[in-house]
């Protein structure tokens, strides 16, 4: 095990009706800003319990945050908050909402340059609003983390940036609150938190059996419970269990002392940009690829997740670690997500775009900063 440091101080209010609760955690002299997407916190009852559970706050509202969140739409809510002089941040929704209110909290006080640097050049910044978020979408993480991902139009970027500053003071996770989601965001959300502990555990071995086995247990919960999900969508424990896996996949726990990968993300976050895919639906595609292109360095995992995870016998590893590759396939496929390009009736167009985003040379990415911007394009030709 490497050594690490680590520190989460998220506090998380979970369970039915903790929406309720979040009076206590806001400072009652606190202006607040109001976050959201494109209305369905209207639809489902979420924005009214907010409304009676912030009843004699002061609050101001920014509506229409759209999945994978614009530096366009974000910069006019930072606005706003400015105008306002608002004190504390109130995110409801999914992973975009709670992104792109981070961005809010840091671009806020940095006055000093265009807040896209806090992405572009990463800048650093000594300052962000308080943050609370209510999530209504178990997906990225982002409830429990100090991350957010910023796409921008004029430039089709998609950008992470991340800091201490940036973790939620609270966090609410009402498993009721998934229950409006369409069946496309479910499976999103299920491929996304699949692929997350992916980053952290298919790497090459390590003696860190802690770890490894917290990673192994949220890929059994998350398979498991996602059938009972499906089987029966009322199912608030198997809903339950998922939004909490969601969460543990991502909060970095299980990334503690251990290598990781990245690499399906970073080319994820790409072909969501130029192509506009869901991002589990790039992350789906890009998985399988990466395993297969760096199929030797990845062997020995591999080998072992598919004996762990999905029960292969054998003593051979490469037969083992292909058929851990077919049966991860099969899951994704099983949810309904693809795992080609071709899939979306998508080609190899923006394939040199995106590679040309990667370096050719120094460090590169994944766990041994070996994949570069010819490894980036044949692990695209492997998405088609
Ligand atoms: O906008 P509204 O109307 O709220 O609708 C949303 C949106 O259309 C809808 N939705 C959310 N909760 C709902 C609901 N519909 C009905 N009932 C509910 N309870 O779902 C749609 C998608 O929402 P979005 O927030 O975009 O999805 P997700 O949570 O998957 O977030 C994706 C974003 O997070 C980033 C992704 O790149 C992407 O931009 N990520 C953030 C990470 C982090 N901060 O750590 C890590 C991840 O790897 C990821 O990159
Ligand atoms: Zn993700």
């Amino acid at each position: 095990m490497y050594a690490f440091s680590y520190v989460n101080p998220v506090k998380i209010i979970f369970g039915k009706n903790s929406i309720s609760k979040i009076a206590r955690e806001i400072n009652k002299t606190d202006k607040i800003l109001l976050t959201y997407g494109g209305g369905s916190i209207k639809s489902n009852g979420v924005y009214d319990q907010v409304q009676t559970a912030l009843t004699g706050y002061q609050v101001v509202e920014f509506g229409g945050i759209e999945a994978n969140p614009t530096y366009e739409t974000l910069m006019q809510a930072v606005d706003l908050a400015r105008r306002e002089k608002v004190q504390f941040l109130l995110a409801v929704g999914g992973g975009s909402v709670v992104d792109g209110t981070k961005f809010i909290a840091a671009a806020v006080d940095y006055k000093e340059n265009d807040p896209w640097k806090l992405l572009e050049s990463r800048a650093r910044f000594s300052k962000a609003l308080p943050i609370g978020a209510i999530l209504t979408l178990p997906a990225t993480g982002s409830e429990m983390n100090g991350y957010a991902v910023v796409s921008r139009k004029s430039t089709q970027q998609k950008l992470a940036f991340g800091g201490p500053l940036l973790y939620p003071r609270f966090s609410v996770l009402d498993p009721e609150t998934t229950f409006t989601l369409p069946l496309r965001q479910l499976q999103n959300g299920i491929v996304d938190t699949f692929i997350h502990v992916m980053e952290q555990y298919l790497t090459y071995p390590l003696h860190a059996p802690l770890q490894e086995r917290q990673a192994e247990a949220i890929l059994l919960t998350l398979v498991e419970e996602t059938q009972a999900m499906l089987a029966i969508p009322a199912n608030f424990d198997a809903r339950a269990d998922l939004m909490w896996c969601a969460t543990n996949a991502l909060n970095g726990w299980i990334a503690n002392g251990v290598p990781q990968d990245w690499t399906t993300h970073a080319i994820g976050h790409e072909i969501t940009a130029l192509y506009g895919l869901d991002h589990a639906q790039t992350l789906a595609l890009v998985l399988p690829a990466v395993w297969r292109h760096l199929f030797d360095q990845k062997q020995e995992k591999l080998a072992h997740y598919g004996r762990r995870v999905w029960g292969l016998q054998g003593s051979d590893p490469a037969v083992l670690a292909h058929q851990a590759i077919a049966k991860t396939e099969e899951f994704f496929q099983s949810l309904g997500v693809a795992t080609r390009l071709s899939g979306y009736g998508l080609n190899g167009n923006h394939f040199a775009t995106i590679a040309s985003r990667f370096v050719e040379s120094g460090t590169g990415i994944g766990e041994k900063q070996n994949v570069f911007k010819s490894d980036i394009m044949k692990i695209l030709e492997l998405c088609l």
